[in-house]
């Protein structure tokens, strides 16, 4: 054996060590990059939108839906609310919800697809605090002339029943619409209409 012929073996040996190294740490180097890449199933659950049945919802009710950890206000309005949405438009901020946050195909005016039910992210544009609903009608506290709506007790900002914000208060803007859609008497909180 030459002095040659050892070094040949010897470089191929280490040329050949090299490579299984190199492919076992590629292959240990991709599996945290591929999981971190997909979502877990309980990143899939948390995003995943929801359904309520609003069946049983009476006019002047609302009920609350947990989507995304947010809470989803959802008001059955009757005739007289939505008449309501008239005499407070000149006193909210943004009447047509042009400043604010809705899907397209929402009625920017009453903020609904259908005009009976309102959904709403119940978390107030200002702080994040949750507006309790004040569905009566008459003299507040805060408001001499209250048609019913919303009202956060953080800091005083108040909704009407189309979670437009009244001038005059903390909130910046209206209270968000989220996607959603109605499969009958099913709301899905989370998917848009078009997707339906
Ligand atoms: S968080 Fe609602 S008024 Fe400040």
């Amino acid at each position: 054996m030459s002095d040659d012929g050892v070094n040949h073996d010897r470089r191929r040996f280490l040329i050949g060590g090299a490579c299984v190294t190199g492919a076992v740490g590629a292959g240990f180097a991709a599996v945290p990059f591929v999981g971190s890449w997909a979502p877990s199933a309980k990143a899939k659950a948390a995003g995943a939108p929801v359904k309520a049945n609003i069946g049983k919802l009476e006019p002047g009710q609302m009920m609350t839906v947990e989507w995304r950890g947010k809470p989803v206000y959802v008001v059955r309005r009757t005739e007289a609310v939505l008449e309501s949405l008239q005499k407070t438009k000149d006193r909210v901020r943004d009447p047509n919800s042009e400043q604010s946050k809705q899907p397209a195909y929402v009625d920017p005016f009453n903020r609904s697809i259908k005009p009976e039910f309102l959904v709403l992210v119940g978390l107030c544009t200002h702080l994040g605090c949750a507006p309790q609903f004040q569905p009566q009608v008459g003299p507040m506290p805060f408001n001499a002339d209250w048609q019913g709506g919303f009202f956060c007790p953080c800091h005083g900002s108040q909704f009407d029943l189309a979670g437009r914000v009244f001038q005059g208060v903390p909130a910046p803007i209206n209270l968000e619409v989220p996607p959603h859609r109605f499969e009958g008497d099913i709301l899905v909180v989370g998917e848009d209409q078009e997707a339906a």
